[in-house]
């Protein structure tokens, strides 16, 4: 079987510049800008790339953002008034705290303090509850960003069966919300399954989203699979640091209909799909 490798660096770019006509033609007709802010909170290397790139492509689609960055010792109370700001803040339109916090600050208590409507995470309840009973306007950009990959490698995602790997709020828990809504028959495959393998091996859409690297190798495709690795791992591998996902992509590429790289893959999607929560809330918002 040739290898197909789902370009998301590609795709991603065709998704911002498609948002960056929308937000050109909006704002000609008097809308204001959309805004997105973005708040880091310490020094972790990995974070700080995640958020200058979520900012570059803010801009490349005609965004306006402001970024706050509070010192790794910052209080709560101190990471409180930050976002209470943001939500008055009118030419505010989304909202993004960079996760993990430090370990002394609440990640539960600032998902919560996020006004909803500006919550393009996604991960406030009321927007949760709302993807859970098909009523989501923010949805959770990597789960978003995958569905559009699934979208165009597959079609209609009718009675295929979905196998998520990882049952984490951001990714796999969201996801399987959504390929439930897309009519997919959804397993949900974790650190306590019993014989992990042999479920994802039925699955006709296989989402890796576990942390855990090169974790779903060929014992765990079945031939013909379209296989998404949401997975960004750090490793050392012949003496040097790479990057890899949750997927042994050399040991199960010639065996997929599509596969995800790690880099370049759901990553770039992700942050368009940030960008597109951005525009959704600014027009939601009516501003
Ligand atoms: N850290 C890793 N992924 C995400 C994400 O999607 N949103 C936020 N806010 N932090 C993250």
């Amino acid at each position: 079987m040739s290898v197909n490798v789902i370009d998301g660096r590609q795709l991603a770019e065709r998704l911002v510049e498609e948002m960056a006509e929308e937000v050109k033609a909006r704002t000609g007709q008097g809308y204001q800008q959309p805004g997105l802010a973005v708040v880091l909170v310490g020094e972790d290397p990995a974070s700080a790339i995640y958020v200058r790139n979520k900012i570059r492509t803010a801009e490349k689609a005609g965004l306006h953002s402001v970024v706050t960055h509070l010192d790794a010792s910052c209080s709560q109370q101190a990471l409180d008034k930050v976002v209470s700001e943001l939500n008055e803040r009118d030419d505010i339109d989304g909202i993004l705290v960079q996760l993990p916090l430090p370990a002394h600050l609440s990640e539960e208590r600032i998902i919560n303090l996020i006004t909803p409507e500006k919550d393009v995470d996604g991960f406030h309840p009321m927007n949760v509850g709302q993807l859970a009973t098909g009523q989501a306007h923010l949805i959770p950009c990597t789960p978003l960003g995958c569905l559009e990959i699934l979208k165009r490698e597959v079609g209609d995602l009718s009675g295929k069966h979905a196998v998520v790997v990882g049952r984490s709020n951001i990714v796999g828990k969201p996801m399987a919300s959504l390929l439930l809504q897309a009519n997919c028959t959804v397993t949900v495959v974790h650190s306590k399954t019993m014989d992990a393998a042999n479920l994802c091996k039925q699955a006709d859409i296989l989402v890796a989203a576990v942390g855990v690297p090169e974790l779903v190798d060929r014992a765990w495709v079945k031939p013909g699979a379209v296989v998404l690795d949401v997975g960004i791992n750090a490793i050392e591998k012949d003496g040097k640091r790479k990057l890899v996902g949750d997927v042994n992509f050399a040991d199960v590429a010639d065996i997929c209909k599509a596969i995800t790289p790690v880099p370049g893959g759901i990553g770039p999607m992700t942050i368009a799909c940030l960008i597109k929560n951005t525009l959704v809330a600014a027009k939601q918002r009516g501003v």
